[in-house]
């Protein structure tokens, strides 16, 4: 008989309870303790025989993993068994695009069923718990790890990253056994991605309106999805590092989302509290997270080294540590490690390489076609120094990656060319040899074989290593003397259509303007050449749109679509520096919120991508639902006092005007136009990816209630919390999109 949900929690809390009981202080401190093989072997295995540590990570391969899990299971005096951890970031052997190509997919039901295939393959290896998703909104592509989360927006990051969740942790039949999911683990919490200046690790400043309303949404909505783990950012939010924040760690991640996953330290993170200038030494280090009840130490080992001593010294209650082992304890038991502590040790399966070619097809952004795409009987020249790099169109975070797997552009053309080339004749050659490549020698021989092509295929972007953790750059342009080569080409009179592989939005507006036509296709993963291959030829009709706005330089940086309007927009085109003229007076050429460089406009919005059909949107229709004229205290209530009060039911019809059935992502875009607090030009509520047949129309619809609507800001008693102030006025501008764009009041 199902065992219902409460008797399972009793059972658990009992077993957990029971266990804890009987365990001395220095096997809970050792649970709190996390390894990896950098640490001594034989050291390590010591501990690991003594109780003292809680988990491994980095240890792959099942007959590893289950040697360890022996010496913790059958040497230890309670038999308590490790979980294996891992970076499992975008895939294992089998890599799909990295997350902020996923994010361009607009697609959680594919992004669900990626992390689930990637979980069956990493049990495989022995890994029961990843360090993934990666949930930080990024508004700085100069940000290395702007790659790892699914970029600038708050909802399409929290339910990307909650898809995540839940297909890392479904249960699922492994060689026909059923196996409980892979734990996620939710990073990074909380702000990281606020960095100064885009350079990874750095302080951030961050008001609490800010991080509830931006940066803590995707944790709360993976915290509801059941996440099994979080784990502390590296930055100090304003002053204090998250190892150390019991704001973060306790107030909000316990106390009011009432959550009981385990907060796991990043590498060292506790006792980077030291260089941080928090603390004094390691082990003031291991009180401040003690206190702050940061519960495992990954690599630190300054619980190891410090909380048998400060419990003696009376500086921490056993009570503190009591709550954080249960933690642990619980995510063993939640895994099933106490009943199943050992992986099978049978050839680990292939990956799904079908599965990671649709996400590949469905993260390629189009931006740009005049017409040349899809390519048709022609002679191609396939160059660039990323036409054929097994690695590089892996990304970052590939640490299980079978290169071996990798399918590039070159090689799905070559295999699959029939149709384009009538000869079947493809022509090759790379030009530049890799990404940051200056040598000019081979742009000219790239350059001589485009005279015998009809369109050039130029695979342009970044190395893996130029994007992820501490991978920040403060020039955005494309890097090495590929812009070189992209003039070199262009000149010869022949289209060339630029395919981008990098970790982040580049500035290639000069390029943009070059090319017939521009393919932004992230770092692709294992099947980036056939996705590609499958586009470029129109098998597949492009369906990615921007997770991230395009800046048009780093000047503009932070330039993210839901900022605020300022109190002087420029609503009229200002005045460039190239316009104004000589000695003019100061305050003749205007004032308003730009550069003298450039507008605020970008190079492309967030939520933007182009298909080979076109799509017509109907006017979008707004239905407001008779609201509760009283409130639960039967008192007459100006303002909705219920969250789920105010029911909008937004439509409209999208109509296929084109030629190529296609999918298409209307957006659901809101603006509250006055309040407490200025709020957003626009901010995406809903998005929905529908297919659409060439000539047919569909309809659209998404409901809103109050607190979808709602904001943070200090009530006036001073007390801060979630208010929303739906009014019946219609103080709310509601648009239906293709992409992102600035809600303006309709006297503007
Ligand atoms: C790194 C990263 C974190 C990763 C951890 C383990 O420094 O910040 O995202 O999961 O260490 O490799």
């Amino acid at each position: 008989m199902a065992v219902c949900a409460c008797s399972r929690k009793s059972e658990e809390d009992r077993f957990i309870d029971d266990l804890l009981s009987r365990m001395t202080l220095e096997e809970k401190i050792g649970q709190m303790n996390q390894l990896d093989p950098s640490w001594n072997a034989e050291e390590k295995e010591a501990l690991i025989r003594e109780g003292k540590v809680g988990s491994i990570f980095n240890i792959v391969g099942a007959k590893e993993v289950n040697r360890l899990q022996r010496m913790a299971v059958e040497e230890t005096r309670l038999g308590i068994p490790l979980v294996a951890a891992r970076d499992v970031i975008h895939g294992f052997k089998t890599i799909y695009p990295i997350p902020l190509g996923q994010g361009a997919t607009f697609n959680p039901e594919l992004i669900e069923q990626a992390a689930q295939a990637t979980a069956k393959e990493a049990y495989q290896y022995g890994i029961r718990w990843a360090f993934s998703p990666m949930v930080d909104v990024a508004h700085d592509p100069r940000w290395g790890r702007v790659a790892e989360g699914y970029g600038e927006d708050p909802y399409l990051t929290s339910v990307m990253g909650a898809a995540t969740v839940r297909g890392y942790q479904n249960d699922q039949m492994v060689n026909d056994q059923m196996v409980p999911g892979m734990a996620a683990c939710v990073k990074h919490f909380a702000g990281y991605s606020a960095s100064e200046g885009g350079r990874d690790y750095n302080t951030t400043w961050i008001p609490e309106t800010q991080l509830r309303d931006i940066y803590l949404p995707p944790f709360k909505a993976a915290v509801e999805a059941g996440a099994m783990s979080l784990m502390c950012s590296f930055n100090d939010l304003n002053g204090l590092p998250s190892s150390a924040n019991h704001h973060l760690n306790v107030d909000i991640f316990r106390d009011e989302w009432h959550s009981d996953a385990l907060l796991v330290s990043d590498w060292g993170s506790g006792s980077d509290l030291v260089p941080h200038g928090l603390c004094a030494d390691k082990k003031d280090a291991a009180l401040r997270c003690i206190n702050a009840r940061m519960e495992m130490d990954m690599q630190g080992n300054i619980y190891n080294d410090y909380l048998t001593e400060l419990v003696n010294e009376k500086k921490v209650n056993e009570q503190m540590i009591n709550a954080c082992v249960r933690s642990i304890l619980r995510l063993k038991y939640r895994l099933g490690l106490f009943d199943n502590p050992y992986v099978p040790e049978d050839t680990p399966a292939p990956g799904d390489a079908e599965l990671a070619l649709r996400v590949a097809e469905e993260s390629a952004v189009l931006l740009k076609n005049n017409g040349i795409l899809p390519l048709n009987d022609q002679i191609v020249l396939i160059t660039g120094p990323l036409a054929h790099q097994k690695k590089e169109q892996l990304g970052t975070w590939v640490f299980d990656g079978d290169t071996s797997l990798s399918i590039t552009p070159l090689m799905a053309f070559e295999q699959m060319v029939n149709g384009i080339c009538p000869n079947g004749k493809l022509i090759y050659e790379p030009g530049l040899t890799f990404s940051r490549d200056k040598n000019p020698v081979g742009i000219a021989k790239a350059v001589a074989a485009a005279k015998k092509a009809d369109v050039i295929l130029y695979f342009c972007g970044e190395e893996a290593i130029l994007s992820g953790e501490a991978r920040c750059r403060a020039n955005l342009d494309l890097p090495g003397a590929q812009i070189e080569m992209m003039d070199a080409l262009v000149a010869t009179g022949k289209p060339v259509v630029m395919i981008v592989m990098a970790g982040r939005p580049l500035t290639i507006g000069r390029q943009v303007d070059q090319a017939a036509a521009v393919l932004y296709a992230f770092h692709g993963g294992t099947m980036a050449g056939p996705a590609l291959y499958n586009i470029l030829t129109g098998k597949v009709v492009p369906s990615g749109k921007t997770p991230i706005t395009f800046p048009k330089m780093v000047g503009q940086i932070p330039l993210y679509y839901n900022r605020h309007n300022t109190g002087r927009p420029s609503y009229d085109p200002p005045m460039l520096i190239d316009s104004i003229p000589i000695g003019c007076p100061q305050f003749s050429i205007g004032q308003s919120s730009y550069w003298l460089e450039t507008p605020t406009e970008p190079l492309f919005p967030f939520g933007f991508g182009l298909s080979y059909t076109t799509f017509e949107y109907g006017e979008t229709k707004v239905c407001q639902s008779e609201r509760r004229s009283v409130s639960e205290n039967g008192l007459s209530a100006e303002r909705s006092v219920s969250p789920k009060d105010g029911l909008y039911t937004v439509s409209c019809t999208i109509k296929n005007t084109g030629s190529y059935d296609a999918y298409e992502t209307p957006q659901l875009y809101v603006r509250q136009l006055s309040g407490d607090l200025v709020r957003p030009l626009c901010e995406l509520k809903g998005f929905q990816k529908i297919f659409i047949p060439a000539g047919e129309t569909r309809d659209v619809t998404f409901t809103l209630t109050d607190d979808d609507l709602g904001y943070w800001h200090e009530s006036h008693d001073g007390l801060s919390s979630r208010v929303w102030f739906a009014t019946d006025d219609a103080d709310f501008r509601f648009a239906i999109l293709p992409y992102s764009q600035p809600l303006v009041p309709k006297d503007k």
